[in-house]
């Protein structure tokens, strides 16, 4: 079932209707809705529905309550303003009535990263002790808004955030994502956009995948090869002949994404998989006989199944190795350990250590324990995947290591923990974002070897500490979802498999252990629900489950012949019909228009419109409803 409330708004804008008829407008705030538990992902631990509402007015200003709390009120600042239209000043010293209060401060025994907010009518106060935190709470008071906050030009409004206490702090301390830029090279750009969408809910670690056999993509100075050689295709599927676009990123460009994280409070942790999934660097090494940080017969770092090694695009993996006797194999270890660590934000370095089948397990022991040694000596604690670097035998991780548990069922949680490791959750039948969906997905996308076909109800439905016994939230510092891109040639198709399941892996290692099936479930589903028009007004692809009982939102948006904004994510104008109410006895039916969803892409926003001659000028009360084929509806009131 649809939302059925209400939507209660006020217009101000411009109107130019069929008559060229244009009245000066006029704003009105009308009763607030009956307070309900507003829709916040992840849950908070502590939500308290107050009474009445606040709204943003042009004399709102952001109160920062110290000059550290200045960097976060200037994000607060940049992610009201697109939609607003309106730069909200920030000042510091005492808040006024309708002012937002940020404050570095603990209100009572919150972890770092928690925060306390209060919504009333008179204003906003968001504390904590960190700026962490306060980002986190930033981000809660922008989901309290209304999902047109989203939007990147100016719409009428109005801004209101429901009367509110939060109280919350994260589960875990790492809430990772991870995306494949090895396999099918993403620029820049799309990354930034993956830091927007995965910050939003509380996800504060990026994990790049910088390296596969298909590809290596961040410039290594003294391997020049690295980039000009091995980042020359991406993955194709099994069968193709001519291999996807390639590319890589200079170290200014990587350096410019850590730094984009920072501002979003996520580290970048860096991973160039190794012994095994190496194929590029081996193809870009092995004839590299002139280079003079090698030693004139790099041949003998292959230890692949293929010697000389050959390209291979396809999804084949195992088939390649780095020898660890080679001396070269060191000299170009170090250089990447080198670099990727300085220039990365994270306490972690991921060495990969995943599906080596070309080694023995004592070249397989040798490899990943040398390398753990020149992690540690640039700083960064070892992380890798625990299917190898903590279960193969010989490999002895350094305490305190983090060890990436992918195998469903936890088995390679289990020999990490033995191992005296730390673990990220990261079960592949839950957590994998490249998984393909279920019926009626029709996109193509996805692999479907540990969860092919499954939706949100099973990346939600489980629990890091009940995965398997002996691994508990004493072992556990987080959880990852990987988004694998064998599949994946833009991002438009890997914000598809991303979204709306990122979601659930973000709850999962946000919000406290609880029941995640049925009524939890639903819960959860209807606060993704809400995400939908916030989704379509921010430009992101997502896939349109029928687990998720999306809503049909509306919002004042006058214009050329358009009057409202219509977020129906999975529904097609066909089921939607509009009626106009001109608020002078006529009623007309409106027009529904924008761009269809096609089997890899969501429908945009809709424009609802209409035209109208009036007898008289003067204020009219305009009245929009929109009513999908299965009763679902949506109201605006506006005034032109
Ligand atoms: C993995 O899925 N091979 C980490």
């Amino acid at each position: 079932v649809k939302n059925h409330s209400r939507r209660t708004r006020a217009a101000l804008g411009a109107v130019c209707l069929a008559a060229a008829l244009t009245v000066p407008l006029s704003s009105q705030a009308q009763a607030a809705p009956a307070a309900a538990v507003p829709s916040i992902v992840p849950k908070p631990v502590s939500a308290t529905a107050g009474h009445g509402r606040f709204e943003l007015t042009r004399s709102t200003r952001i109160v920062a309550g110290s000059n550290a709390a200045t960097p976060v009120a200037q994000v607060l600042a940049a992610d009201l303003a697109p939609a607003t239209g309106q730069r909200f000043g920030i000042t510091r010293g005492r808040a006024h009535d309708g002012d937002i209060r940020l404050v570095l401060g603990n209100p009572g025994a919150l972890p770092s990263e928690g925060y306390r907010l209060s919504v009333t009518s008179h204003g906003v106060t968001l504390e904590s002790p960190s700026q962490h935190g306060l980002f986190d709470g930033v981000q809660t008071i922008l989901q309290l808004l209304p999902p047109w906050i989203a939007h990147t030009t100016p719409l009428p409004g109005p801004w209101t955030i429901p009367a509110v206490t939060v109280t919350d702090y994260p589960r875990y301390q790492y809430r990772g994502v991870m995306l494949d830029i090895g396999r099918h090279f993403e620029p820049p750009a799309a990354v930034e956009k993956l830091i927007d969408i995965a910050s939003a809910y509380k996800v504060n670690t990026l994990h790049l995948h910088v390296s596969d056999d298909q590809g290596f993509r961040i410039a290594i100075k003294g391997l020049p090869n690295l980039t000009t050689i091995g980042s020359q295709g991406s993955a194709c599927a099994t069968g193709c002949t001519t291999p996807d676009p390639g590319g890589y990123w200079t170290q200014a460009q990587y350096k410019g994404v850590v730094a984009y994280a920072a501002a979003h409070f996520m580290t970048v942790v860096p991973e160039v998989d190794t012994p095994g999934h190496n194929n590029a660097i081996i193809m870009s090494e092995y004839n590299d006989t002139a280079n003079p940080l090698l030693n004139g017969h790099p041949q003998d770092i292959n230890c692949s199944n293929s010697n000389p090694p050959k390209w291979n695009y396809t999804w084949d993996v195992g088939y390649s190795a780095l020898c660890p006797a080679s001396d070269n194999t060191w000299t170009i270890i170090s250089t990447i350990v080198k670099q990727l660590s300085a220039m990365s934000s994270s306490p972690y370095y991921d060495l990969g250590g995943d599906e080596v089948q070309t080694i023995t397990p004592a070249q397989y022991a040798a490899l990943v324990n040398r390398e753990s040694g020149i992690v540690a000596a640039n700083g960064k604690t070892p992380m890798g995947w625990a299917d190898g670097y903590a279960t193969v035998a010989g490999t002895t991780p350094p305490a305190g290591s983090i060890g990436e548990a992918w195998e469903p069922g936890g088995t390679d949680a289990v020999q990490a923990v033995q191992k005296g490791m730390k673990v990220v959750m990261a079960p592949a039948d839950h957590t994998y974002l490249d998984q393909s969906y279920p019926a009626p997905d029709k996109s193509g996308l996805g692999l479907g070897w540990a969860c092919g076909g499954c939706d949100l109800a099973v990346n939600y439905g489980w629990d890091p500490a009940t995965v398997t016994a002996g691994v508990t939230d004493k072992n556990i510092i987080g959880v990852e979802g990987a988004l694998w891109s064998e599949t994946l040639p833009n991002f438009t198709d890997a914000e598809y498999l991303l979204l709306p399941r990122l979601l659930a892996v973000a709850e999962i290692a946000w919000s406290p252990a609880g029941a995640r099936t049925g009524p939890a479930f639903q819960d959860f589903a209807s606060r993704v629900a809400a995400q939908g028009a916030r989704f379509q007004s921010a430009g992101y692809n997502f896939f349109t489950t029928s687990q998720v009982p999306w809503r049909l939102d509306l919002t004042a948006d006058v214009g050329h012949g358009t009057l409202a904004l219509l977020g129906a994510p999975g529904v097609p104008t066909s089921a939607l019909t509009a009626k106009i109410n001109w608020g002078d006895g006529t009623t007309t039916a409106g027009t529904i228009t924008g761009t269809a969803a096609t089997t890899k892409t969501v429908n945009g926003l809709y424009s609802v419109g209409g035209h109208h001659t009036y007898a008289h000028g003067g204020a009219h009360h305009v009245t929009v409803t929109v009513t999908e084929t299965n009763g679902a509806t949506a109201t605006v009131h506006l005034t032109i």
